[in-house]
């Protein structure tokens, strides 16, 4: 189960994003926006970011218009590696390297059809974990 939410300038894309997920039968919580009234990005980081952190849900997708709003509230939260990704390269990245276990994007900088391919590249790559797990533990003890 993949948690979802974005703000007004991320709905377009939250929506696409929404559609993939269940065209492709990957099981998804959206948790709004549901219209274009303006509402605060937190308030949506908080409560993905809690499904994760929680265990509720095993990831999440947050988008704003930037994504640095969301990236900074999810990061916030203990437990939560959200990674802002603007090309299939950092996608894969916060994957492979990072293990993210929140997607951010940026719905105002990619069309939907660049933020749906952004998502497919995050789930479909792999934590290599190795000399990356250490650099974790030492996130997480920032925290
Ligand atoms: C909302 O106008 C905008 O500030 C928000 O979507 C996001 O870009 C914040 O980082």
């Amino acid at each position: 189960m993949i948690a979802v939410a974005s703000d007004h300038g991320g709905l377009e894309l939250k929506n696409a994003v929404v559609e993939s997920l269940r065209n492709q039968q990957i099981e998804c919580k959206d948790f709004g926006t549901d219209d274009s009234t303006s509402v605060d990005y937190p308030d949506f980081a908080e409560k993905v970011g809690k499904a994760v952190a929680s265990g509720e849900v095993k990831a999440g997708i947050l988008i704003c218009g930037t994504g640095i709003g969301m990236s900074i509230a999810a990061n916030k939260i203990p437990g939560i590696r959200a990674a802002l990704v603007h090309d299939e390269f950092t996608a894969q990245m916060a994957s492979q390297h990072n293990n993210a276990n929140i997607l951010v994007l940026g719905g105002r900088l990619l069309s939907p059809e660049q933020g749906v391919r952004l998502v497919d590249v995050w789930l479909t790559s792999s934590y290599e974990g190795g000399r990356h797990e250490q650099r974790l533990e030492k996130i997480a003890r920032l925290e």
